[in-house]
């Protein structure tokens, strides 16, 4: 399937607590992973908007859940932005408030759909990755894994790399780049079979 064609795509407002946040109003799909790993790039990448989400090389980079309304053709959603973990610079402060606040968000933020959890494709899932997934299947709502950054790895190591991870988790994994789209088209008719399920 192709992505869909994006009609708009706006900013609908940050949090970190449920309260904050605009209230929920449509299907909502979470991004997740450790800092760096690309959430805010593939998020831009995925609706076609270079400065939306905002990026940065300096991990730790999204401090808090951000909303993003997209209009598309094939229907509105929601996609929710969200803070990395992993990142041992935080503050203390920070590190303790994290986890509350994403756990929050993910058990209890009604209209979301799907989470899709981001790794780095150069180094597969951590034991952070582990926990996530773990505390997600609570909800018993889908995930969808996306291996980041493919555009690093030479093309003749891609295939094998992929097969590599997917034998690791023994689950469908989808290959992406920020920077050449690839993956683009797939991890959209994962998401849309997510919302129509
Ligand atoms: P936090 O908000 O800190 O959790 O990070 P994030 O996961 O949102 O990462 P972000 O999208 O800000 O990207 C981090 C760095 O990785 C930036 O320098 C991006 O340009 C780079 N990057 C992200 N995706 C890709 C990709 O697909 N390919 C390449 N080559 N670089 C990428
Ligand atoms: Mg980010």
């Amino acid at each position: 399937m192709k992505a869909p064609k994006i009609k708009d795509a706006r900013y609908l407002g940050s949090g970190t607590t449920a309260a904050q946040l605009p209230g929920p109003a449509l299907p909502e799909i979470a991004f997740a992973g450790r800092s760096n790993v690309g959430k805010s790039s593939l998020l831009n990448a995925l609706v076609a908007r270079k400065g939306l989400a905002r990026t940065s090389k300096t991990p730790g980079h999204t401090d808090k859940i951000n909303l993003f309304e997209i209009v598309t053709e094939a229907g509105d959603v929601v996609f929710g932005d969200l803070p990395g973990y992993g990142f041992a610079a935080r503050s203390k402060t920070e590190i303790k408030s994290w986890g509350p606040m994403i756990e929050g968000y993910l058990m209890n933020r009604g209209s979301l759909r799907a989470l899709v959890l981001l790794v780095d494709l150069r180094r597969g899932v951590q034991d952070d990755d582990d926990d996530l997934a773990e505390f997600w299947a609570q909800t018993k709502k889908p995930l969808v894994l996306v291996a980041t950054k493919v555009d690093k790895v030479p093309k003749s190591q891609l295939k094998p790399a992929l097969d590599k991870l997917r034998s690791a988790v023994d689950a469908k994994i989808i290959g992406f780049s920020s920077e050449t789209g690839q993956g683009r088209d797939e991890l959209w008719s994962a998401i849309l079979g997510a919302i129509r399920a």
